[in-house]
């Protein structure tokens, strides 16, 4: 069997081979240009489960019937990021050069744990962690790690704040009065996740209003003042830069001057809007941003990449060393060059993707420029969609964009109570979604259901959103008129 399988591998191995993907993937790109094509899939995951209810393959098949099987039950009922309907959750559609990059990354396969299993990608995640700590307007003395996501991002993040403010924790624990972390109500769920997986407990999170759906700094000023007053320690302050549900910016300068008053380590989450540093008309929002400790940043949201590319920040290197106090002799030896070199020590992984390369194929194919373009282009487009809601009379916004995230409401004849404009709302996106026309999230601002589009795809022009918008306010004036489901 083994002389036959090593020849069926050798030919896997061809230009044919390869390219057989490469054809799906682009005629996936080419058709998801067109408008008329579904965006996602309107079958139910039992019916989609039917399609792979199937015995472990035992024998292998030949390469062209897997690619065609790949085409047909795979691709069809996957969800369109490039359709020019899709105005989703937070994934991008992602730049062609890195997601052709990812076939490169994969046939490599290097690790970032160690120097010597991924020498090229490791002394470029350095000089590209780099670049971007110079966007940020860090030291010499910065540094970081890429992550799986900014999840993993904020995680290590208030790892770090953990070992600078419980220097013991690594060994002995918290202990019985574990310090707090202040957020704000729109952060993440990455942060109270945090502090669950660090042991500080979700009820050691302190949750500061909102103002505009920013956090509100006043109220910041004061709390840290209680928290002081209460001898309580503040292991960080996180602020987010943008946030998810409305792409808001927290004001990082008033932030970040109270943390510096305070002697309290900042956490920037930027994994969303971090990205506005590589645009001229957006970088103001992130003006303060040198005075954080560490920030998250996602350049698989605005910097349009593939999953997966999260990226950690930090303004002193050393904070990150101290995080993960890990002997592993194994693999990690002290005493050698090249160990300041290992990025496994700074990670909470341990094998990990060189998942730099494709950003830095994206930035040498693109610029930064470009990319900042798009950034700006995305929230231009935003804004296409806040006036065309603005104008209308079925529509309610519920704030000005900052990013490329606009929530509003299906209001129709404006007869209709709170209440039962949520249910509408609500029950317009299931049916809008499931027409495969378009595709929108929503999420709750304050006690009302909003419905959310988040443009992360540069194909979508002013012509995409307006049609968005008439193909929900259609569907809205249908369910308004039938009474259901909110009577
Ligand atoms: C502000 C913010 N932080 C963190 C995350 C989580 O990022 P990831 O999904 O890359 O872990 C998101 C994702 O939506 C986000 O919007």
């Amino acid at each position: 069997m083994i002389p036959s399988l090593l020849a069926e591998i050798e030919r896997d191995m061809t230009p044919e081979a390869g390219a057989a993907f490469m054809i799906i993937a682009s005629e996936y790109l080419a058709r998801s240009r067109d408008a008329g094509e579904f965006v996602g899939t309107s079958r139910t995951p039992q019916q989609l489960a039917e399609n792979f209810r199937e015995s472990l393959p035992q024998e292998g098949r030949a390469l062209t019937e897997v690619v065609e099987r790949v085409a047909r039950d795979v691709i069809p009922d996957s969800t369109w990021l490039y359709h020019p309907h899709y105005l989703g959750h937070q994934v991008s559609a992602p730049l062609p050069a890195a997601i052709w990059m990812e076939s490169v990354i994969a046939a490599l396969n290097n690790s970032m744990t160690v120097f010597e299993m991924s020498p090229v990608a490791t002394v470029i995640e350095k000089q590209v962690v780099r670049w971007m700590c110079d966007l940020a307007g860090f030291p010499a003395e910065a540094g970081g790690t890429l992550t799986s996501g900014g999840t993993e991002a904020t995680f290590t993040a208030l790892l770090a704040a953990r070992a600078a403010a419980l220097p013991h924790a690594w060994e002995r624990g918290v202990g019985n009065e574990p310090p707090v972390i202040v957020c704000g109500e729109h952060a993440h769920y990455a942060v109270t996740r945090a502090a669950g997986q660090l042991g500080l407990g979700t009820q050691s999170i302190v949750v500061i209003p909102s103002r505009e759906y920013r956090m509100d700094a006043p109220a910041l000023a004061q709390r840290l003042r209680e928290l002081r007053e209460s001898a309580v320690t503040v292991m960080a302050v996180v602020a987010t830069a943008a946030s998810t549900a409305t792409g808001s910016f927290d004001d990082l300068e008033a932030i970040g001057q109270l943390c510096d008053q305070h002697g309290v380590w900042l956490h920037v989450d930027g994994a969303h809007g971090a990205s506005a540093l590589l645009s001229p008309a957006h970088r103001h929002h992130m003006r303060g941003i040198a005075r954080a400790r560490s920030i998250a940043w996602d350049p698989h949201k605005m910097m349009l990449l593939p999953l997966s590319a999260g990226m950690l920040l930090m303004r002193d290197e050393k904070d990150l060393d101290a995080a993960f106090t890990q002997r592993a002799p194994y693999i990690f030896r002290d005493g050698e060059d090249e160990r300041s070199w290992d990025q496994g020590m700074r990670s909470f992984l341990c094998s990990r993707r060189t998942d730099v390369l494709k950003m830095w194929v994206a930035l040498h194919r693109y610029g930064a420029t470009g990319i900042g373009a798009l950034y700006e282009h995305l929230c231009t487009t935003t804004r296409t969609l806040h006036a065309a809601v603005a104008e209308s009379e079925a529509f309610e916004a519920m704030h000005e964009p900052e990013s490329n995230i606009l929530c509003f409401r299906y209001v129709g004849r404006r007869v209709l109570k709170d209440t039962q404009l949520d249910s509408l709302n609500r029950e317009l996106r299931v049916r809008y979604n499931a027409s495969g026309a378009g595709w929108i999230t929503t999420t709750l601002l304050g006690e009302r259901l909003a419905l959310r589009a988040t443009v992360m795809n540069p194909r979508t022009d002013a012509g995409h959103v307006n049609a968005v918008l008439d193909g929900i306010a259609g569907l809205g004036r249908s369910l308004e008129r039938s009474g259901q489901p909110h009577s």
